[in-house]
């Protein structure tokens, strides 16, 4: 049983991030087409050979080769958290081989980066092995990384609060692990977790890791995985929470190449409990197994006690540009009403849930994180408490793209107003029928990113 570790607790002359980085080095130096080489295995998660990153790494596998076992990873989809787990249990088995094959030790097993430790004053910084010495002598360096420290508020953990494990993101509530899909390449709705932190981290960090078309050839994208992963044992743990049940999300089965380079398969039922993944793992101070209640439980459907439904939309395809794009809201006059009518959820009292969405949201290159307010006065000087949330646009591109995996009809986006809409509402000059939502971009937009909201609407119980 290997036990991944927190990348910030490894212990004075420990060597984990030193093997790591001479695994990498020499994972590159196989060929691309070698299932065991850096680039086969990054070209698994998604592979666009126009990306700057994918320059001069060819000869690509076969067409057949790239049909079965490149562009994998599961997006948007209840999947993203099993396939991410094999894909990351069969690397690690890789790397590991490779660090045996150089003379490294037997258990090498990969760290995990929780960037979310609010007792780590240095816990949203990258660790300093994948920066320093910032050129190709180190294997976990990467080029053309936008930045190295994430911003607060793309690390929260507000995913974990999410009870159930599936939701569509629109008339049921938004799930933990994504909402009911079969092989979903780039789904348009991304689950709780995957939206925050998983995919801020990306965008945050930029570069290769900003597209996951070329996410994985980063060093660094392993261990924010292996954090990710960590967490859905920690959602376990908080009892009350448990994985699908249904056969379709149980017996689904992927392709992966194993450390011998052989082709295997394996379903989501054989990673729920991570001491069965190949030879079995654990987190460090992570329980493995949750109360008896996440397996063998029954699975949350819902929670919310009537479906969603829309009380407001905009009428107008939105193009974001410029230092902030704003659009006007009308809530119906009986909204206020409804909402102050509570909800009983589980023996308790609760406040009726809003959500804002944005939906057929289409788009090209890596746009830029856009943070979302509402109702922001025109003399704030600080915008915090207006502060809605954040979209990350992560695989825009490819969402907008018609193929063989996806209609190519875009992403979709849900942030949970409740309480921003319940502090506004106590504000001074409170209107019902204006609700202005401004989307300010971190970073420019360039020429080379566009994108394109379909509709921006309200979501209530
Ligand atoms: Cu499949 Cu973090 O991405």
């Amino acid at each position: 049983m290997k036990e991944r570790k927190d990348v910030y607790k490894l212990p004075a002359g420990d060597t984990t991030l030193e093997w790591y980085s001479k695994a990498v080095i020499e994972m590159k130096k196989r060929p691309t087409r070698d299932p065991r080489s850096w680039n086969y295995q990054a070209g698994m998660h998604g592979f666009n050979a126009n990306l700057f990153w994918w320059q001069g790494k060819g000869p690509f596998p076969s067409p057949g080769d790239q049909q079965n076992f490149w562009n994998q990873c599961q997006h948007g989809s209840w999947f993203f958290l099993p396939w991410h787990r094999m894909y990351l249990a069969y690397f690690e088995q890789i790397v590991g081989q490779t660090i045996v094959d150089l003379g490294g030790p037997k258990d090498w097993a990969l760290p995990f980066w929780n960037y979310s430790d609010t007792s780590n004053p240095k816990a949203r910084v990258m660790p300093a092995a994948f920066t320093n010495p910032g050129n190709a002598t180190n294997g976990l360096w990467m080029e053309g990384r936008q930045s190295t420290t994430i911003p607060e508020r793309y690390v929260a953990l507000t995913a974990l609060n999410t009870l159930p494990f599936t939701g569509d993101g629109r008339s049921s509530p938004l799930g933990f692990g994504g909402p009911e899909t079969s092989f979903s390449h780039s789904g348009g709705t991304h689950g709780a977790l995957e939206s925050l932190p998983h995919d801020l981290v990306h965008v945050a960090i930029g570069g290769a890791m900003g597209d996951p078309r070329a996410a994985a050839l980063d060093p660094i994208f392993w261990v924010h995985h292996a954090n990710i992963d960590r967490l859905w044992q920690v959602w376990l743990n908080m009892g009350h929470r448990t994985d699908p049940k249904k056969a379709s999300w149980l017996k689904f089965a992927f392709k992966f190449h194993d450390k011998s380079g052989a082709e295997v398969e394996m379903i989501s039922s054989a990673v729920e409990d991570t001491r069965k993944v190949l030879t079995g793992y654990t987190y460090q101070g992570v329980a493995p197994s949750g109360p008896a209640l996440s397996r063998g439980g029954l699975e949350i459907e819902a929670d919310l006690s009537t479906p969603l439904q829309v009380v407001a939309a905009t009428n107008e395809t939105l193009t974001l540009g410029g230092p902030k794009t704003s659009v006007s809201l009308s809530l119906p006059e009986t909204m206020q009403k409804r909402e102050n009518a509570p909800v009983s959820r589980g023996g308790t009292v609760a406040a009726k849930k809003t959500f804002l969405h944005f939906e057929n949201v289409t788009g090209r290159g890596i746009p830029p994180i856009h943070d979302v307010y509402l109702n922001v006065p025109e003399n704030a000087e600080n915008t915090d408490s207006y502060y809605a949330g954040s979209i990350s646009f992560f695989g825009v591109e490819d969402a907008s793209t018609p193929s063989l995996h996806q209609a190519g009809s875009g992403q979709h986006f849900a942030l949970d107003i409740t309480d921003l809409m319940n502090r506004l509402r106590a504000l001074p000059g409170w209107d019902e029928q204006k609700l202005t939502v401004n989307l300010v971009p971190t970073q420019p937009m360039t020429d080379d990113n566009f994108v394109k909201i379909g509709r921006i609407s309200i979501y209530s119980e």
